[in-house]
């Protein structure tokens, strides 16, 4: 088999796939933050299905909550979340009283204050909304849900926007983590992707946050950007590391320019391809791991002390839509434009339309947009998914267990596996599949073995997914 040639020492010195693995597993795959994932999901034409799923949510069940803030202040090229860019104050403020109405709606729904673990603000920049409006909300929240006096409560800042006056504010809301969108220090790659800032402003945000008492920091890093070599992704992974992030997620570049067309503004040419991608996530990862930090799933790295490096006894990482989690919470109910809640019974997610969005909750209708109800052997798919991508092993017996099954139903994906394992890239034990180390890049094909979804146009026709390396 052919080993990529890299004149890099770095690269040379990890372990370096070959050219054809990259060329058979790189295909177009979901990152699995669900199963099945979102492109599944059917319209809803209302929320009677809603409804009813949470009129028979467990009163004794712990839950978490997420607030979505699809707003910025300027549009960075390569951006793949649900936001917009909007410059009046007016829409935000709307669109925050939207927020508390849905809130009371929901707790409306469900009759009693669930008790609540995790709460999580994302965006799009999530401080867009002002403090005074996020105090309502708060408000709101506190209303219709008994938060936990150790809430797990966290937001996503844009460290170009953060004063010294929101860090506090921020921390006086009870915020306790913080992550940051990073993403590349290479002022080439930086202006490419229309995206400034400086690694002082970065190191001053840390400073700011950890000064106002939010302690726990989270960076975003992207590799795959234009511009970005392997030497450019290790550096700026190191100087990351220098500001002792509690924990960075090292994203690969999800260039998906048939549905985010400002993507189209990237120089194309520049891009790199899978080998370079694949390269530069591996160097980045030694760099990390040289650092004293762990991995942690297909993407994060932690310190020793994060909870998704130890989980409290008995939970463990699990992976919900904003990534890896140590939330082990089985419902999970999301607020805003297109945030998914997720329920025993199956997905639903709201509207992407902020104006449907708006109209909808006027008339005191939750405005969901599209769903799923699990059927057949959902959970069970879903489960082993989930444990290769968060543990990067799985016990089929133990799982189909949990679910009344027998592992043999599995017996097509064993002899896959089976013809896998000749790659180097995951090895079986009986039921137990392990990924190598070699294979974690690979871990969206392997899962991919269980999707019942996953049509051939999935894979290799008309694109719907990232390219998984
Ligand atoms: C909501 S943003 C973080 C908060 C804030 N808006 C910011 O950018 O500083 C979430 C993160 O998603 C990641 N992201 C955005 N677009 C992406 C894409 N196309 N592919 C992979 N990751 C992406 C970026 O790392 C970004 O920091
Ligand atoms: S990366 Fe963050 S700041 Fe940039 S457009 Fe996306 S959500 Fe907004």
């Amino acid at each position: 088999m052919t080993a990529i040639q890299s004149p890099d020492p770095l690269v040379m010195a990890s372990a370096i796939a070959p050219l054809d693995l990259i060329a058979k597993y790189d295909r177009r795959l979901p990152r699995y933050t669900s199963y099945p994932s979102a492109p599944h999901f059917q319209p809803l034409s209302d929320d009677r299905l809603f409804r009813q799923w949470l009129a028979v949510l467990p009163s004794d069940a712990p839950i978490s909550l997420y607030l979505h803030i699809p707003f910025c202040n300027s549009l960075c090229w390569y951006c793949g979340c649900h936001t917009s860019v909007i410059n009046r104050k007016e829409p935000v403020i709307e669109y925050a009283h939207s927020l508390i109405r849905e809130i009371d709606l929901i707790g409306a729904a469900i009759g009693h204050r669930p008790h609540v673990r995790h709460l999580h603000w994302g965006g799009g920049t999530p401080t867009m909304i002002r403090a005074p409006e996020m105090e309502l909300i708060m408000a709101a929240l506190n209303r219709n849900f008994s938060l936990d006096l150790e809430l797990d409560h966290s937001i996503e800042l844009d460290p170009r926007t953060l004063t010294d006056e929101r860090a506090l504010s921020l921390a006086e809301l009870g915020i306790n983590r913080a992550s940051l969108g990073v993403q590349d220090f290479d002022p080439i790659v930086q202006e490419s992707v229309n995206r400034t800032q400086s690694y002082g402003l970065v190191a001053a945000a840390v400073r700011l946050l950890r000064q106002a008492g939010i302690g726990t920091i989270n960076f975003d890093l992207l590799y795959g950007l234009p511009f970005q070599s392997v030497q450019s992704v290790v550096d700026t992974v190191k100087r990351a590391a220098d500001l002792e992030p509690d924990r960075i997620a090292l994203f690969g570049y999800a260039h998906v320019p048939w549905m985010k067309r400002h993507q189209k503004l990237l120089p194309e040419a520049s891009l790199p391809g899978p080998n370079q991608r694949f390269l530069q996530a591996n160097a980045a990862a030694e760099a990390l791991t040289g650092r004293g930090y762990r991995r942690v799933g297909l993407d994060h790295f932690v310190l020793p002390h994060d909870p998704l490096s130890q989980p409290n006894q008995g939970d463990r990482v699990t992976r919900n839509f904003q990534g890896y989690t140590n939330d082990n919470c089985s419902v999970l109910l999301g607020f805003g434009t297109s945030s998914i809640s997720q329920l025993p019974q199956g997905y639903i997610q709201n509207t992407t339309d902020n104006l449907v969005y708006r109209q909808r909750l006027s008339e005191g209708h939750l405005p969901c947009g599209r769903g799923l109800a699990f059927a057949g052997d959902d959970r069970l798919r879903g489960a082993v998914i989930e444990r290769l991508m968060c543990d990067m092993e799985v016990d089929l017996a133990e799982v189909a267990r949990t679910y009344l099954q027998t592992p043999g139903i599995f017996a097509d994906q064993i002899r896959q596996i089976d013809e896998m394992t000749a790659d180097g890239i995951v090895r079986r034990d009986g039921w137990r599949i392990l990924v190598t180390e070699s294979g974690r890049s690979f871990v969206r094909s392997i899962a991919a073995l269980f999707d019942a979804y996953l049509a051939p146009a999935d894979a290799d026709g008309a694109p719907r997914h990232s390219h998984s390396i």
